[in-house]
């Protein structure tokens, strides 16, 4: 089995992202001990007696973008346990996040990976001295890094061999890579209102099943 791949998370905001990671997949992968997700609260790295973490930007310009030095001292304390981690940040400036990108990270990256979740308006550049790894999930613009890092780990922790029942590594090699997402599929029942599912899939003919199947894979749109 391979070894555990650890999440830690920094945020302002566990609570949005512990029901999702409670739940279904995310929740069976962490009973199996296959991942482990933790949580690291800015807040308690913030400044002052009002443990700030955020700031105006210099220079001008409209909202608070979130200060270094928190952002710093929560990476840093997390290194100090763990110098091999690896962090990724949600940003949408960062590089387009794709199948590729989470089989490579579910499969080869470092067994711990740090997710920093920016909110206000922005981060203080300086924070990308910290990064291994800036992801955009889109192009379009979050309030925060929540619902990206969902979507990272989700990602991710799919492919981790062993999460999902029954399927080998090897056929998510031959259908992730990215470009090929899937075939059509259908259960029960083989009629449903006239509308019926190929003759082909209910033939038990593996070849011609294999074959059916690789005809009708769906492209990725780019
Ligand atoms: N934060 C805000 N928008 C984002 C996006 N599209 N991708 C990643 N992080 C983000």
């Amino acid at each position: 089995m391979a070894p555990k791949l650890k999440f830690t998370i920094i945020t302002l905001f566990k609570e949005a992202l512990e029901p999702y990671l409670n739940a279904s997949m995310m929740w069976k992968a962490q009973d199996k001990g296959l991942v482990e997700y933790e949580f690291v609260n800015l807040r308690d790295f913030g400044l002052g007696p009002h443990k700030s973490v955020d700031d105006t930007p210099y220079g001008g310009g409209d909202g608070m973008l979130l200060r270094p030095e928190p952002v710093f001292a929560a990476v840093e304390s997390i290194k100090a346990k763990d110098p091999s981690a690896k962090v990724i940040l949600p940003t949408p400036a960062g590089e387009l996040w794709t199948q590729k990108k989470a089989k490579e990270m579910a499969c080869k990256a470092a067994r711990h990976l740090i997710i920093i979740c920016p909110h206000y308006e922005g981060y203080d550049e300086r924070i990308m001295q910290l990064v291994d790894y800036p992801i955009s999930i889109g192009h379009f613009v979050l309030t925060g890094g929540e619902l990206p890092a969902l979507i990272i780990i989700d990602s991710i922790t799919r492919l981790i061999p062993g999460v999902l029942g029954g399927e080998t590594s090897a056929e998510i090699e031959s259908f992730s890579d990215g470009n090929n997402i899937e075939y059509p599929q259908y259960t029960k029942p083989a009629d449903f209102r006239g509308l019926k599912v190929p003759d082909v899939l209910l033939s038990g003919h593996h070849e011609k099943i294999a074959e059916w199947r690789a005809e009708h894979t769906k492209k990725a749109q780019k």
